[in-house]
């Protein structure tokens, strides 16, 4: 983790430029922090298996990092959620405005793959991260799940479409997360496949838990804007409080299934970070 707070520090946008705050405008949301959950998954992975190609996966940890915080910066915006705060701060739109925004977001975005095209790691290799990374960060994922969250504000959707909605804009990047660390590593094609199956139900607990943060935490617990799902498609506006924490309940027990059929090496590894998530929503 420190490793990772200090090469992302190391590495943040930084141009020589007459404009007046675009570094700092760059940079804010990323040094505000966050739980760094993706490239926290991704370098779990390549600990587990090969712990000298860490420093090599560090800077695909860091495009992971880049395009969540890019979504968060849009997410935020007065044409998506409106959001004032985020991450303990004032988002960028409200300090500076919305246009230095969007291109901070657009900035964060395009960086995330300059750094992986950059990494020390073979050409195929990062090939194929900038495929997973633009397929689930981008059109068939996380841009979709924005956009289908966004459209169908105040328009109830099933449960069913709701999870759908929910694996695409959290789900399925994080789902990619431990698999860019899974093809780092070079693991065989069936344990990349039951990881990323894996992370797709994490992601979708991560999210359902996401949905109950907003219903029951305060602003300065969460470090960001809440009670601001009402228009939303969430677990909780769609099948109440108490149900949704069940349904996490449910969903979090069936990962504990999974994550014990892993093996040795991978359960280790993933072990911590999994347990901090698995049951946040108590
Ligand atoms: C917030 O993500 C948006 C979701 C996809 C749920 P995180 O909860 O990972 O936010 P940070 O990175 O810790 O700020
Ligand atoms: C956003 O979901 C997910 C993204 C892809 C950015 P939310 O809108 O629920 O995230 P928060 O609650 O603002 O962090
Ligand atoms: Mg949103
Ligand atoms: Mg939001
Ligand atoms: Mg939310």
């Amino acid at each position: 983790m420190q490793r990772f707070e200090t090469y992302l520090e190391a590495n943040l946008p930084s141009v020589e430029t007459f404009h007046p705050h675009y570094n700092e405008a760059l940079s804010a949301m990323l040094l505000a922090g966050g739980k760094r959950f993706r490239p926290m998954l991704l370098l779990s992975v390549v600990e587990a298996y090969e712990p000298l190609l860490f420093e090599s996966a560090l800077a695909p940890a860091l495009a992971l990092e880049f395009l969540h915080t890019y979504s968060l910066i849009h997410d935020d915006l007065p044409a998506m959620d409106d959001a004032p705060l985020r991450r303990g701060f004032e988002t960028l739109h409200v300090t500076y405005d919305d246009a230095t925004a969007i291109l901070a977001g657009d900035a964060l975005n395009t960086e995330a793959f300059y750094h992986i095209a950059k990494a020390a790691l073979r050409d195929d290799v990062k090939i194929k991260l900038v495929e997973l990374l633009a397929r689930d960060g981008g059109t068939y994922g996380m841009v979709l799940g924005q956009s289908i969250d966004l459209h169908f504000e105040n328009i109830p959707l099933s449960l069913e479409q709701v999870k759908v909605l929910h694996r695409n804009k959290t789900a399925k990047l994080i789902a990619t997360s431990l698999l860019m660390g899974a093809v780092i590593v070079g693991l065989e094609k069936s344990k990349q496949e039951a990881l990323y199956a894996f992370g797709i139900d994490l992601g979708l607990l991560f999210q359902i838990q996401d949905d109950i943060i907003d219903e029951t935490h305060t602003e300065e617990e969460a470090g960001k804007t809440t009670g601001n799902d009402g228009d939303k498609n969430s677990f909780v506006n769609l099948i109440g409080l108490e149900k949704t924490v069940e349904e996490a309940e449910a969903l979090a027990k069936h990962l504990e299934e999974e994550f014990v059929q892993f093996d040795d090496a991978l359960q280790k590894g993933l072990g911590d970070i999994v347990g901090k998530y698995l049951y946040r929503h108590r």
